[in-house]
């Protein structure tokens, strides 16, 4: 491509700012006929075949898949650390009813949206192994370029409220699994997200952690924080409000759930 066509094209990218569209302002994302290929030399994998999702605020989601259904694709589609071939992601970014569709956002959009306005999990906890659990937890907020005092008390309050106030010196190497994973939920929560998006949160986790981290997702929940997590662990998604199960990239069944914690290892 010659120089002048580049230019050309990097002037349209930078101009494509997403246009604000009017969403109901109870509905924190809505997905529309997501469909995500790979295409690996001659063959062509569907992740993703036309989903259609609704979240509303304070929901509590879990969609449930076999290894290979499509589940991390669709969080990091939502969470736009990848892109989908076609297909509607529309945040209700103010959390007034003013949507954005993430497939119009420019690149500096997509940043603003990883670090203030979704909060990620992963299920092998991503934490630098060189910061305590303070310093990981403050870090978006230090990114954010948020000042000094508000810092302190923010993340003081969330390590608190996971309960891990008496770890706050600690790097990840000097932490159980356990509470690694509650230093990223405090993470992904220091910014104030407009949803939670957890990709197998307890994968690495026993039964009695996988329980403390599921109480934490259900107070959370009660508290007014939506949520959407994937897991291949039909009987933990038993807590969420909703389950929806994914097969081959397509959601093929709904059931309510509601279950407590207790109920599921009776
Ligand atoms: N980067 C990639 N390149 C090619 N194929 C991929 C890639 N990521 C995922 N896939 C394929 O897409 C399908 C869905 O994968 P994934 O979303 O990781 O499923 P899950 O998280 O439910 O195990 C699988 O068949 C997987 O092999
Ligand atoms: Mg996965």
């Amino acid at each position: 491509m010659s120089i002048e066509k580049k230019k050309v094209r990097m002037n349209k990218q930078r101009r494509a700012t997403a246009k604000a569209v009017r969403v109901d302002p109870d509905i924190v994302l809505t997905v529309k006929d997501l469909t995500k290929t790979y295409t690996i030399g001659n063959s062509t994998i569907t992740a993703l075949n036309e989903v259609n999702l609704t979240i509303r605020k304070g929901e509590f989601i879990a969609i449930v898949g076999p290894s290979g259904s499509g589940k991390t694709t669709l969080i990091n589609c939502l969470g736009a650390l990848d892109f989908p071939d076609s297909g509607k992601i529309i945040y209700n970014v103010d959390a007034e009813g003013m949507g954005l569709d993430i497939m119009q956002m420019t690149n500096k959009q997509h940043k603003k949206m990883r670090l203030k306005k979704i909060g990620l999990i992963f299920q092998f906890y991503n934490l630098f192994p060189i910061l305590t659990a303070y310093e990981n937890v403050e870090l978006p907020m230090v990114i954010a370029k948020k000042d000094t005092k508000l810092r302190e008390e923010k993340v003081k309050s969330l390590l608190k409220r996971i309960g891990l106030e008496e770890r706050m010196e600690h790097l990840p190497t000097q932490m159980s699994g356990g509470e690694q994973q509650r230093v990223t939920i405090a993470r992904a929560l220091v910014n104030e997200p407009l949803i939670i998006l957890a990709d197998e949160p307890t994968g690495e986790l026993d039964t009695e952690t996988t329980t403390n981290i599921m109480k934490i997702f259900l107070d959370l929940k009660n508290a007014g924080e939506s949520i959407l997590m994937v897991t291949h662990n039909v009987r933990i998604a038993e807590v969420a409000d909703r389950i929806i199960t994914l097969t081959d990239g397509e959601f093929t069944g709904e059931k309510k759930g509601g279950k407590s914690i207790e109920d599921i290892y009776k």
